[in-house]
């Protein structure tokens, strides 16, 4: 409430962009309070508990990749009771993005326009940054996911070369990596999601994760690729063959669209990755053909979109096995991720299920 009333109204008068960054470099310097504040804003609870592969997470609400891009704030998102935080994207080299302004927000329709391409201070810097958090024993006590982007000035043909250099650099700090092959803004970069392209990348990825594994240990750190909302349903099928011949831990389902245009009041002409609200219904039909295609084979983690406890569990109930958000945290502030996860309480008790695992694909089960 004093969020959408007082705080909201503030910085939504900012420019987007700039918002953003305030909020975050705010929450960079109050890490040091988040065990104060984790009470206020989490849900404790069991039957909330997640296991997706090796990972744990005490809830199914994550932080979206693209939110902290360098992993500055990652000491404070705890305190607002996410599971789990993916930060990233990360890129090989460091880069500036595209020109501004590149960040639209279209309060009307609950939803942003991001054309960012993929900002970042580049892998070297992001680790030397969690290298130093880590040093100060202010390390998160949940699971830290990084999202790993291609590098704009790096071609197709060099791109498994590209991720490697940042998988490699920042592995001992992801309790699981992203593969970013999705994002509208980085030219040519879905066509890593042609089957071939992909089974290569895969392929190196996961030969470097075993040799690294057998060098620090303990075990190889699980993979998720993340897939956009555009393609046919035919082309996902390729995909997740592609996934499944290579033993990723799970697919994340959906970036943001570079089309949906339709559902938008205005805006509808600007380029970019559209999310929120127009983005949830094929974000969910996305996950819900994942489902059906691996019997629920392929953990599932769902967004798009999700903006309520509704919203969470409409995915979980297509079959996502925990779920994240961005867009819907930027319009319903601090209290979000509690207000989801009590209402997913609520909701499974309504329908009989004793967890939130035996809620996983309910609607897609035939
Ligand atoms: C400002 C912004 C930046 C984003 N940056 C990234 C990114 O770097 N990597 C990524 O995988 N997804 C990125 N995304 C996509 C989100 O992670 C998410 O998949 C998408 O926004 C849909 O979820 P939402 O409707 O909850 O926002 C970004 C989205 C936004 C709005």
């Amino acid at each position: 409430m004093i969020y959408k009333q007082c705080l909201r109204p503030i910085l939504f008068l900012k420019d987007p962009e700039e918002a953003h960054e305030q909020t975050l470099s705010f929450l960079s310097r109050i890490g040091f309070l988040a065990s104060v504040l984790e009470p206020l804003f989490s849900v404790s609870d069991s039957r909330l508990h997640v296991k997706i592969g090796p990972l744990s997470f005490a809830n199914p609400v994550g932080l979206a990749g693209g939110f902290d891009k360098n992993g500055k704030a990652i000491r404070s998102w705890p305190a607002f009771g996410f599971g789990f935080v993916e930060i990233g994207a990360v890129t090989a080299q460091g880069q500036p993005g595209n020109p501004k302004p590149r960040l639209i927000r279209l309060p009307k329709d609950q939803a942003l326009i991001n054309r960012l391409g993929f900002n970042n201070e580049g892998a070297e810097a992001v680790r030397a940054r969690l290298d130093s958090i880590r040093d100060s024993g202010a390390w998160p006590r949940i699971p830290l996911g990084i999202n790993i982007g291609r590098t704009k000035a790096v071609e197709t043909k060099d791109a498994a070369a590209d991720y490697l250099f940042t998988f490699e650099r920042l592995y001992p700090f992801g309790d699981f990596f992203t593969l970013n092959v999705s994002s509208p803004n980085t030219p040519n970069l879905r066509e890593l999601q042609e089957k071939n392209l992909l089974k290569e990348l895969l392929q190196a990825i996961q030969a470097k994760n075993r040799e690294l594994a057998q060098k620090l240990g303990p075990g190889a750190k699980p993979i998720f690729v993340k897939v956009d909302p555009d393609m046919s349903f035919q082309q996902l099928d390729e995909v997740i063959d592609v996934l499944e011949s290579q033993q990723v831990t799970g697919v994340i389902a959906t970036n943001a669209t570079a089309f949906l245009r339709e559902k938008l009041t205005v805006g509808a002409n600007e380029p970019g990755g559209l999310s929120g609200k127009p983005l949830r219904e094929r974000a969910t039909s996305v996950i819900r053909h994942i489902y059906q295609a691996t019997k629920g084979r392929l953990p599932i983690i769902g967004v798009g979109g999700i903006f309520t406890a509704e919203d969470a569990y409409e995915k979980i109930k297509a079959g996502a096995s925990a779920v994240q958000i961005l867009t819907g945290f930027v319009y319903e502030g601090p209290c979000a991720v509690k207000r989801i996860n009590q209402g997913l309480l609520r909701l499974m008790e309504r329908d009989g299920f004793k967890n939130i695992s035996e809620a996983v694909g309910a609607d897609a089960r035939a």
